[in-house]
């Protein structure tokens, strides 16, 4: 932790300088997340910061999909990422030509997109959803329209985790995450058999099979909720790995085992490059206006609904 200690110094005296803010998702390392971190948290969490904080300028340390919510939620401010090849698997599945054919196809049913999505894609949709709400979005969507069926796009593995747990039917895209994907049930499995006590948390963005043989599922902010509330045991994330090295400094009583993934888009984003972010203003983020407004009915939609 000393060795980043002048950076994190050097960063804060910046951000202080420029009336900048960092929003850190749950998956940088612990020296952005704890060390330079104004809002951490999940998509939804960081997307509610971003339309609510009064800085001037909206540091987005997360991939670039997080980045394009801020900029469609706060257009007035100025939204810069340290590293703009922080891309995602899943914003990078779907195209908005591709969800103008599925609204051909199916002119009748909501469609709802998870925020790893461009703002083109979000521009095209009827609401967004996050790994926090989505079958609360999905249920709203289904009722609205009065329809029975909702198109889920483009994580076909949340997709199907959402419809377990809901009666709308589901047509889903085939995108997935990187990452999440790769975790299958044999790893739920050796785990169990190695560590008898611990308790499994997977991410929605798992392969079903893993969530059927996980204890508990949620968000990045439900699985940090979740352990935060438990303080003791063994625990095991099927997640990005950065998750458990931040919750370990706010849950010393918990030991988080492993399997985990990194994601490689994520661990773009570094305490370097937020400082020459800050220094020079690069990478500014931006979103053609006729996109923002459109995708910033979908967003807005979701973030309305009661929590
Ligand atoms: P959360 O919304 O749960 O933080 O997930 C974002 C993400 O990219 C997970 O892979
Ligand atoms: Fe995208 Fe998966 Fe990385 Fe999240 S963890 S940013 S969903 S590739």
């Amino acid at each position: 932790w000393r060795v980043h200690a002048p950076l994190i110094a050097e960063i804060n005296a910046l951000k202080r300088e420029r009336n900048a803010v960092i929003l850190a998702h749950n998956y940088m390392t612990p020296e952005i997340f704890h060390g330079v971190g104004d809002f951490v948290g999940d998509s939804l969490g960081l997307a509610r910061e971003a339309a609510a904080c009064d800085a001037a300028v909206i540091v987005q340390a997360g991939v670039l999909f997080m980045a394009e919510t801020s900029k469609v939620l706060a257009p007035d401010k100025t939204v810069l990422i340290p590293d703009l090849r922080a891309g995602c698997s899943l914003a990078s599945s779907i195209t908005a030509a591709d969800v103008r054919l599925i609204r051909q196809r199916h002119p009748t049913l909501p469609i709802v997109a998870y925020v790893n999505t461009t703002a083109e894609v979000k521009a095209e949709v009827d609401i967004c959803c996050t790994s926090a709400n989505a079958v609360q979005v999905v249920e709203h969507a289904a009722r609205e329209w009065g329809v029975d069926t909702v198109i889920l796009l483009p994580d076909e593995h949340l997709s199907r985790n959402v419809a377990a747990q809901t009666r709308v039917r589901i047509l889903a895209w085939k995108g997935a995450c990187e990452v999440h994907q790769r975790f299958d049930a044999q790893d739920v499995r050796d785990m169990r058999a190695a560590y008898p006590d611990a308790e499994i948390l997977a991410h929605p963005e798992c392969p079903a099979d893993v969530l059927a043989e996980a204890d508990f599922a949620g968000s990045t902010a439900a699985m940090a909720d979740h352990v935060a509330r438990k303080g003791v045991g063994q625990v095991v994330l099927l997640t990005e790995c950065s998750m458990a090295d931040n919750l370990m400094a706010s849950a010393p009583g918990v030991q988080f085992l492993k399997p985990c993934n990194l994601c490689p888009h994520m661990k773009r984003i570094t305490l370097e490059g937020i400082r020459d972010c800050l220094v020079t203003g690069r990478h500014e983020v931006t979103v053609d206006p006729g996109v923002a407004e459109r995708a910033r009915l979908a967003v807005q939609r979701m973030i309305d609904l009661p929590t």
